[in-house]
């Protein structure tokens, strides 16, 4: 199980009430925000990659970014991701600003809060699909005794149970992706982060790896996907387009 949301307007007392009141102040509660963020590459001559950035992400949302190549995708997924910096504005994380973080504070926030999805999957080739899960565990919040059954949940969620002892080369591309997937929500991160997740997929894995997607945010996750495919984009309930460094919202 993903994550587990008490249910709202249960109970009576008025503790109950403060916690719904909680509750539902935490939902609107802006997961990432940038605001006037610019990332500028230093060279002769330097490259603008983001400019002006301004993007809020609500818990529950799920945003895809389009846009061609070069425009500055994956340089907006490092920043969110805390794998880059901003060289102008700010960035919070759950309300958090990470401007004046130390990198070891920023570790902490990216293996607790954040899950990536990459195009080219990044697994561990000489650790199997359940120890590649198992060492994203290492350095989130899941206790110790814990690791182990989220790691195998995780997989029976992505439907990898069958292939828990293999080693990603012997995987399927969509196979791979899957454990990745997983890999990515086993801590229940707050936001799921995913760079062109279906670039290396056929069709047919494509749509299985968006129909996980679609599943993940039923139950709540937050799910931000960098893309340059339409198909991809349209199952995001939010769409947003970057030119150049600079972003618009689409609907
Ligand atoms: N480390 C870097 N140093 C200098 N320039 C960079 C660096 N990283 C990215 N850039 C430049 O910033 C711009 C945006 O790059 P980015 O990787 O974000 O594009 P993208 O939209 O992800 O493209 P693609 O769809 O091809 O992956 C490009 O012009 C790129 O050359
Ligand atoms: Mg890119």
């Amino acid at each position: 199980m993903l994550r587990q949301d008490p249910p709202q307007g249960v109970g009576s007392g008025p503790g109950d009430v403060a916690r719904t009141a909680e509750h539902l102040a935490d939902d609107v509660r802006e997961v990432l925000a940038l605001r006037s963020v610019g990332r500028t590459f230093p060279g002769t001559p330097p490259v603008e990659a983001l400019r002006d950035v301004d993007l809020v992400v609500r818990r529950g949302d799920y945003v895809s970014v389009v846009g061609p190549s070069g425009s500055g995708k994956s340089t907006l997924l490092h920043i969110l991701g805390l794998l880059d910096r901003p060289t102008s504005g700010d960035y919070l994380l759950d309300g958090t600003p990470t401007r004046e973080l130390s990198e070891a504070d920023r570790s902490a926030l990216r293996g607790g809060r954040i899950g990536f999805v990459f195009q080219s999957f990044h697994l561990l080739p000489h650790r199997s699909a359940l120890d590649n899960v198992l060492l994203a565990t290492l350095y989130s919040a899941v206790p110790r005794a814990e690791r182990r059954t989220r790691a195998l949940e995780a997989l029976d969620r992505v439907g990898m149970s069958h292939r828990l002892d293999f080693l990603p080369p012997v995987l399927s591309g969509g196979e791979r992706q899957r454990v990745a997937v997983a890999r990515a929500v086993v801590a229940t991160p707050r936001v799921l982060l995913a760079d062109e997740p279906t670039g290396n997929l056929d069709s047919a894995n494509s749509a299985g790896v968006l129909d996980l997607f679609d599943e993940l945010h039923r139950d709540g996750l937050t799910l931000v996907v960098i893309t340059h495919d339409d198909e991809v984009s349209v199952r995001a309930r939010r769409r947003v387009r970057i030119a150049d460094g600079t972003l618009r919202e689409v609907s």
